[in-house]
């Protein structure tokens, strides 16, 4: 905002309005008016940003001006003026909109005060507004970064899928953002106002995700003390998000099959039957498919998961991406530690860029946290990337790219995260950004050995 803020002041004495008017001129623009209906005429001529009005008028009152003038203008900061004594009436005034009030005689210091920060905060709301409609019409959808043709494939399928009930099934490598794209699908859908319940599967025992999933019955098991509601019954009116479905065992597979079919099901030791209009989302970071073959996924399910199926590629597959996570993922962190840095030099762009970030946009998120926070200069350098991202080009950490297969310098990174760690695979997996589990897929995939100090 260069321009100078522009401040309505409406009351009926004219001293208060030509004393109030002489201080603020000097910091604002400022206009007048002696009556309600006068300020109404402005208002609906001039973008005014604060409106100062008395509460006791003839004719128009404060407060019925303030509650017409944001009828027209939602975003106009309303401060009433009230004489000493008439607090309650204030009060009444804020539940209605106002942003704040002062008594009269007004303070002069005061009133400069809240001026600056109502202006500050409506300034930082339109601009977060702003930067949020940018990116959201220029790189993604709900807060959801890339600028590839693959994410944009993405962006099109989930605003696709969004209106309709369709059960959706999103494949990816752990952290490419399935979670993200589960709730950008609900928050787009008609469902919105519904609940977003997310159940990690993984984490519960199948007898736990039985109950978790359908509820319980009073006295259904030892410990159900009480009836409990279930997630697709939370989930009514709304979307059910069952992450890590690939982990979920045959007797469980079966009850979530009956439920998607006939919309239906009943509690764990229940004989009523419930239904529900409940969307489900499901996310994976299984190949389903393989393990439909190999008899560890029944196919039944896989085909009513898979209505609509979306797949997002790992960072490696979409490089084109890295440079826009990094510049987003630098001003949240930014912001959130009170730095400036502004950007990164063109060999650490390079090696962040060559990287093949296996914990994905997690990792890359974890990497610009920790370099924000930890780099003494306004512009992360090579120096400043940890180790295994830094050298998994080449041990002399200047890299050759064409020189080494990303198969390669992933099996460099997590070598190089594993000697960090002096072996400690739970710390190598944090630092890759992946989980142990995969850490321990991928040693057994390339064929470490204790030569390797793994
Ligand atoms: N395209 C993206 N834009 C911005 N942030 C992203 C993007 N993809 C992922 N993230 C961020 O990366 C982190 C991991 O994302 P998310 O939890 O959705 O991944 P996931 O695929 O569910 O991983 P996992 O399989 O490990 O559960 C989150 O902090 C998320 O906000
Ligand atoms: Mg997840």
């Amino acid at each position: 905002m260069n321009t100078k803020p522009l401040i309505l002041i409406v009351d009926d004495e004219k001293n208060t309005r030509e004393g109030l008017a002489r201080a603020l001129r000097r910091s604002y623009e400022v206009l007048v008016a002696e009556s309600g209906s006068a300020a109404l005429n402005i208002l609906s001529e001039r973008p005014v940003d604060v409106m100062l009005s008395d509460l006791r008028m003839p004719g128009m009152d404060g407060m019925t001006l303030m509650q017409r003038a944001l009828a027209g203008s939602p975003q106009l900061v309303c401060i009433l003026l009230t004489a000493y004594g008439n607090i309650e009436t204030a009060v009444e005034a804020m539940r209605r909109g106002a942003t704040d009030f002062l008594t009269k005689p007004v303070n002069l210091e005061q009133l400069e005060l809240v001026l600056q920060r109502v202006l500050r905060s409506r300034r930082a709301e339109t601009e977060n507004r702003q930067l949020h409609e940018q990116l959201d019409s220029k790189f993604g959808i709900e807060n959801i970064i890339g600028n590839s043709p693959e994410m944009q494939q993405v962006f099109d399928t989930v605003r696709q899928v969004a209106a309709s009930r369709a059960t959706v099934l999103i494949q990816g490598e752990s952290g490419t953002g399935k979670e993200l794209v589960a709730k950008a699908i609900h928050r787009l859908s008609p469902r919105k106002h519904g609940a977003f319940i997310p159940v990690h599967c993984a984490a519960l025992s199948s007898t736990l995700l039985e109950s978790e999933l359908f509820g319980h019955e009073k006295g259904a098991f030892t410990g159900a003390a009480e009836r409990r509601k279930g997630r697709f019954e939370l989930a009514d009116g709304g979307s059910l998000f069952l992450d890590e479905i690939g982990e979920i065992d045959a007797s469980v597979q079966v009850k979530i099959l009956r439920a998607l079919e006939e919309r239906r099901f009943e509690r764990v030791g229940g004989q009523e039957s419930i239904d529900v209009d409940t969307r489900l989302i499901a996310a994976t970071n299984r190949d389903l498919k393989k393990m439909v073959a190999e008899g560890k996924f029944r196919e039944d399910l896989y085909y009513r998961l898979y209505v609509v199926m979306i797949h997002l590629p790992a960072l490696r597959e979409r490089k084109s991406d890295i440079p826009l996570l990094l510049k987003h993922f630098l001003t949240v962190f930014n912001q959130e530690n009170g730095r400036t840095i502004e950007g990164f030099s063109p060999d650490a762009l390079d090696l962040l860029t060559a990287y093949p970030w296996p914990g994905n946009v997690r990792e890359l998120r974890n990497v610009v946290e920790q370099m924000v926070v930890l780099s003494r200069s306004q512009r992360i350098s090579a120096r400043d990337l940890p180790v295994h991202v830094r050298e998994a080009g080449g041990p002399d950490g200047t890299l050759q790219t064409g020189n080494g297969t990303l198969e390669e310098m992933e099996k460099q990174a997590i070598l190089l995260a594993l000697k960090e760690t002096g072996g400690n695979r739970t710390h190598a997996a944090d630092k890759l950004g992946i989980s142990r589990r995969t850490l321990h897929r991928k040693i057994a995939t390339y064929g470490f050995t204790e030569v390797d100090g793994v």
